[in-house]
């Protein structure tokens, strides 16, 4: 069954534009419904040119954040869809609205979670001397990038890396793991129950990791077991 997807964002769209390219190789089975930002975006342009419904809802349009989130929730619910994916978005959402969409939406964030929530996270990680840096990709709970971890990408900084460096080459990795995800998330039986992520119906032990178990072609590979197309 093609999972339907809605995409939240709030700037250029990369990571969406990823979600589709995956749709358009045919390893994602998935379609965008939508792309739903809360301000003009470059991404909503690109939905536009696809044929992808392009949804504004301006913050600043809205009085208040509880009317603004009822439209957002109001069409988010008309597209019926099976997975709300926050790329991007950049909003920080209250605890009435994230609990409508519990279990069935996931945010992509650049850093390795429970590392750097918020903003900044790369010059967080040069300043703290880190060796290693990434992306996760999480379910959203009502705590700020505080939902559990599904998954991981991984890059080990450089001496000359600075935050819009670091940023630039963990992009391509964001655009590899957020597909990957997906395609894990609309292919097997994945439950969010009591913040604890069930693959399988069997708890997971922990992040699913770029490159190890969800490897480079976006096939998923459970840790330990041999690859079907290996
Ligand atoms: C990505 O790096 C994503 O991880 C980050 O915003 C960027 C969006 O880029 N998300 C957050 O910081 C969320 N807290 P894109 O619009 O090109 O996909």
């Amino acid at each position: 069954m093609t999972a339907r997807l809605v995409v939240l964002l709030s700037g250029r769209g990369t990571n969406f534009t990823a979600l589709q390219q995956a749709i358009h190789e045919g390893w994602l089975k998935a379609e965008i419904c939508a792309a739903i930002s809360d301000r003009d975006a470059a991404g909503l342009e690109l939905a536009a040119g696809w044929g992808i419904d392009a949804v504004r809802i301006d913050r600043r349009r809205h009085p208040d954040r509880a009317s603004f989130e009822s439209s957002l929730a109001a069409a988010v619910t008309g597209y019926a869809p099976d997975w709300i994916v926050l790329a991007g978005f950049m909003r920080v959402l209250s605890t009435d609205f994230v609990t409508q969409f519990l279990g069935r939406m996931i945010n992509i964030h650049p850093s390795l979670l429970p590392k750097y929530r918020g903003l900044d996270t790369h010059a967080r990680a040069l300043a703290a001397g880190d060796r290693d840096h990434g992306a996760s990709v999480h379910f959203v709970t009502p705590e700020l990038d505080g939902g559990p971890v599904l998954s991981q990408a991984r890059l080990a900084i450089l001496p000359d890396d600075d935050p819009e460096r670091l940023a630039e080459r963990l992009l391509p990795l964001e655009h590899q793991l957020l597909p990957a995800t997906m395609a894990l998330l609309t292919s097997k039986p994945v439950e969010l129950r009591h913040e604890q992520i069930l693959l399988d119906n069997q708890p997971l032990a922990g992040p699913l990791l770029l490159g190890h178990d969800l490897d480079d072609r976006r096939d998923f590979r459970p840790r330990g077991s041999v690859s079907e197309h290996g």
